[in-house]
């Protein structure tokens, strides 16, 4: 377990003070992959490097299985950080020596002999997928072989903490789900509890049990990814959660809609919003087989966060003014919010 107690940490530049950490407390379980997300600035780096106590804190406590960091000596905080391994952005190994040399080098470091390195690194290349790779040199690699012998070598050690800063922020995003992917075995197969920086929502949503939003060294939203994402209370969580879930009805849809207007039905349209209460699929059904309207799905964009639904949907339902309303009701009774659309408003 991870503890943060009531800390702060303050950098002192050229007389110059910047509150890069302002009374943080947050909690981090052993098991959980937990995501801290913010812009720029933010401090994510500052409390990632505190974890491993590159850095110490101003004020306040970080605590690590119990242990207080402030108060070990020397020796025992090497013990403590070999047992966190982190992967970078821009991967940080060394150009001049061999994939197999870069993954030995924290088993160098730990005094281990030569047979036992030579069975982990290979060990360690195997479970990347880059065996084939061992004589390399890290130029000759593509940026997600790069980040996969980033991960072997902070798994070197066999960690029980994995800080990942910003992991696949340089990668594509086929590559960055690759490396997800992995970082989620590695959560599973060796129990190592994960902190995850990231600037990026939908990373949050793929791997993240937990997610802290951080704005102004502060964390402002913290929780279960569905609960902090699912009810946003700070505009910044919001626009985070908007840049995974469109808003915006595409143009296609906005044609149709005026068509629609111009043969003064009685349609109406609607935007409703999922906000993980609800599987959206059983209440669309039943409200197509029990209700008397004729439902039309326009457009939909849909997340799913650890198998519950969030995102928003335009629907047009065709039907009697009472049925439009007891459909509306219905969808609210099942945890739907429903706003209608009037034309107006789509242009
Ligand atoms: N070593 C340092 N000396 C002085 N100021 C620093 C130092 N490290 C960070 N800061 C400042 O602390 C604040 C938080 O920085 P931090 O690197 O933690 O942000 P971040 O959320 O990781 O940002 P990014 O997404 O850009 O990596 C910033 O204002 C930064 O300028
Ligand atoms: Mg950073």
């Amino acid at each position: 377990m991870i503890r943060f107690e009531n800390v702060s940490k303050q950098y002192e530049r050229n007389g110059i003070t910047t509150q890069a950490l302002n009374n943080i407390n947050l909690t981090i379980d052993k098991g959980d992959i937990y995501g801290i997300i913010g812009y720029s600035g933010a401090g994510k780096s500052t409390l990632v490097r505190l974890i491993n106590f590159l850095e110490k804190p101003t004020q306040g406590e970080v605590i690590i299985e119990n242990q207080l960091l402030n108060q070990l000596s020397n020796s025992e905080l090497r013990q403590v950080r070999r047992k966190i391994g982190m992967i970078f952005q821009h991967f940080n190994l060394l150009e001049s020596k061999t994939v197999y040399d870069n993954v030995a080098i924290p088993l160098i470091l730990n005094k281990k002999n030569k047979q036992t390195i030579k069975q982990k690194v290979h060990e360690l290349l195997e479970f990347v997928g880059l065996s084939d790779k061992a004589n390399s040199y890290p130029k000759e690699l593509s940026g997600g072989q790069k980040q996969r012998i980033g991960i072997a070598r902070a798994l070197a050690n066999d960690p029980t903490i994995l800080l990942c800063d910003e992991a696949t922020s340089a990668l594509d995003p086929q590559t960055t789900q690759a490396i997800l992917n992995i970082i989620k075995q590695i959560n599973v197969k060796y129990k190592i509890t994960v902190v995850l920086i990231t600037h990026e929502m939908h990373v949050i949503e793929q791997i993240c049990n937990k997610v802290a939003v951080m704005e102004k060294g502060q964390i402002i939203e913290h929780g279960n990814v569905l609960d902090v994402f699912g009810h946003p209370k700070h505009q910044t969580t919001r626009n985070f959660v908007s840049s995974v879930i469109n808003d915006q009805i595409p143009t296609g849809v906005v044609e149709n809609l005026l068509e629609i207007e111009g043969k003064k039905e009685n349609i109406k349209l609607f935007k409703l919003e999922f906000l993980g209460r609800s599987a959206s699929e059983p209440v669309m059904n039943s409200l197509i087989l029990q209700q008397k309207v004729v439902v039309n799905i326009l457009f939909a964009h849909m997340s799913e966060i650890e198998k519950t639904v969030l995102g928003s949907m335009f629907v047009q339902l065709k039907g009697s003014e009472t049925n439009i309303e007891q459909s509306v009701h219905y969808l609210r009774e099942n945890g739907v919010q429903v706003t209608e659309i009037k034309h107006w408003e789509i242009n």
